[in-house]
């Protein structure tokens, strides 16, 4: 029986952390094996909501306030991840990490407080891998210049992304095993390889 591990996708816009996970999905698709994914914040139906919320241009929240809906959309996915939790590989597009890199390295909001709040949160609940998608500031303009709609967190200054990556690296330096550092500058179709050869160990 293969295993059912809980795998992020984490980076900043541009990265190609959404493009990579959706290749994961296909894939396990492709092998018939029984997977959930989510996006944060999102996911659930209530999650949507806040995500909504939280995204909208005409929101203009403190980075508090921002922290405690970013938590409140986790609130509401915790009983899904455990409903599923080695019953179902589970796939997240940003989870944990995203709060320590934007809340805490991007904005500045007290690192002992997310963890704290994670921490009650989870309740145990383990990670087993991540992705950490990279991208160069002139690739991630690019990337950005191509969506439709941006949303409010699209819209901060380069070096904002700059210390928010900066800040997941250093998280991925803490975590070495259960990180992969995928370089989203390179070809397309190098990554997608990297990243599913990793795959297949992990739910061996
Ligand atoms: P995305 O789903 O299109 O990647 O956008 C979600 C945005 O929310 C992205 O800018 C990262 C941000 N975010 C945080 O700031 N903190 C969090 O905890 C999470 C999950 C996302």
């Amino acid at each position: 029986m293969s295993k059912k591990p809980v795998i992020i996708f984490e980076g900043i816009e541009g990265s190609g952390k959404t493009l990579h996970s959706n290749f994961v999905s296909e894939y396990l698709k492709s092998k018939n094996l029984s997977f959930i994914k989510i996006r944060e914040p999102g996911g659930s139906k209530n999650s949507e909501k806040i995500r909504k919320l939280i995204l909208n241009d005409k929101s203009k929240f403190n980075k508090n306030t921002d922290l405690l809906l970013y938590l409140a959309s986790r609130s509401e996915n915790i009983h899904l991840l455990r409903k599923y939790k080695n019953k179902k590989i589970i796939l997240i597009d940003r989870f944990v990490d995203s709060t320590i890199a934007y809340q805490h390295y991007g904005l500045g909001v007290n690192l002992s407080i997310i963890n704290k709040i994670n921490e009650y949160l989870l309740k145990g609940f383990k990670i087993n891998f991540t992705f950490l998608n990279i991208v160069n500031t002139k690739n991630m303009i690019k990337r950005l210049k191509l969506r439709k709609k941006l949303n409010r967190y699209d819209k901060f200054s380069t070096a904002f992304y700059k210390n928010v990556q900066n800040g997941f690296i250093k998280l991925a330096k803490q975590k070495k095993k259960k990180y992969l550092i995928i370089d989203s500058n390179k070809e397309i179709e190098i990554n997608k390889k990297i990243i599913i050869d990793k795959i297949n160990r992990l739910i061996k």
